[in-house]
């Protein structure tokens, strides 16, 4: 059997990739940033066109490796960031401006396959979660946090019906021992659950997935990143989100549909646009998909969805309404205890 746990055995199949570069067109060069290195697909990919440079961040320090090896083969055209994508302008010290800037968002196979990170089901040695420069872990959450809050984490990033019985019975087991696994809190999830005849996803999908948005701000990160991506990206330039969640894409096509052109006030939160004070080119809400033959090479990506925009020439101003449309998942995100 495949040794999983280590990431050399894992093959890995960046998302989309033929599509990003048909809406990058590297063979004409430009300067890119890969807000979400991994393995280094993209970058690498990218890359091997002569006249392109790239940054690329990841906040998770097991992939520096992978960058180390792009390093050499493209010292001068290449450079990496172990940091998150929210802190990007912060990061980057420079004052130009970029072509196009690339998230590919979510966890990669090398996070989630990695047993000892505990972002699995299957795991007996741990319930971790963290991707990489976080403040807590899935571990201290389980462990420590009141049931109100537990519940409200499951309620609103899994879209959890039984959420309150969940995290009753998080704090129930919790009192006899401590819960360190993933196999246990699996365990809790079942014995908590109506049984479930929708057989399409494990019942524990929803749990794990909103303790790993959680953990990591996912959308805290998103909503930041793309306010950061908007203040480096050249007049002309392109942002280009890949996305896997219903709600990280709901948060790209409220940010592009709203500070587009072609729309002026739709909405309550909103102030009046239609008098240049816009930041994208006209939106078409285009949603790119994965190709069936890449589905079937690579059963992950089906619930790829790819949008990206174009910066218009207005100057930079703080989208403010993209938080306050989103602000109750980022209050929930930065909820300790
Ligand atoms: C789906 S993988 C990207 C795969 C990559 N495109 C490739 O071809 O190998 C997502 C990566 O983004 C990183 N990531 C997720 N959120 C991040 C954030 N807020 N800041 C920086 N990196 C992040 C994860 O650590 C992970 O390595």
């Amino acid at each position: 059997m495949k040794n999983f746990s280590s990431p050399q055995h894992i093959s890995h199949y960046p998302v989309m990739l033929d599509e990003v570069l048909k809406i990058c067109n590297p063979i004409n060069g430009g300067d890119f940033i890969d807000c979400t290195f991994g393995y280094g697909g993209f970058s690498n990919a990218i890359l091997s066109y002569p006249k392109t440079k790239v940054i690329a961040l990841d906040r998770d320090i097991q992939t520096k490796k992978y960058a180390e090896k792009i390093k050499k083969n493209y010292k001068d055209r290449f450079s990496f960031y172990n940091k998150k994508f929210s802190e990007l302008s912060k990061n980057i010290n420079t004052k130009k401006k970029f072509d196009f800037i690339i998230f590919d968002l979510g966890a990669s196979n090398m996070q989630i396959l990695n047993l000892d990170r505990g972002f699995s089901f299957n795991s007996k040695t741990s319930i971790d979660m963290r991707m990489g420069l976080n403040s807590i872990s899935a571990n201290e959450v389980i462990n420590s946090y009141s049931q109100q809050t537990l519940n409200d984490i499951i309620r609103l990033f899994g879209d959890e019906k039984e959420s309150f019985k969940i995290s009753k019975n998080i704090i129930n087991e919790r009192k006899k021992s401590p819960i360190s696994s993933s196999v246990d809190l699996a365990g809790i999830i079942k014995k908590s659950k109506k049984k479930d005849f929708n057989k399409k996803i494990n019942i524990s999908t929803k749990t794990f997935q909103a303790l790993r948005i959680f953990v990591n701000k996912e959308f805290s990160e998103l909503i930041n990143g793309l306010i950061e991506a908007t203040k480096l990206i050249k007049s002309g330039g392109k942002i280009i989100v890949i996305s896997f969640h219903s709600l990280e894409d709901k948060i790209v096509k409220f940010f592009f549909t709203n500070y587009s052109k072609n729309k002026s006030k739709v909405s309550r939160y909103l102030p009046d646009l239609s008098k240049g004070n816009t930041l994208f080119e006209n939106y078409k809400n285009k949603i790119v998909i994965p190709t069936s033959e890449e589905i079937i090479k690579n059963k992950a990506s089906r619930s790829a969805k790819l949008r990206y925009i174009t910066r218009c020439k207005n100057d930079f101003f703080y989208p403010n309404d993209l938080k306050k449309k989103f602000i109750k998942y980022l209050e929930v995100e930065d909820r300790y205890v």
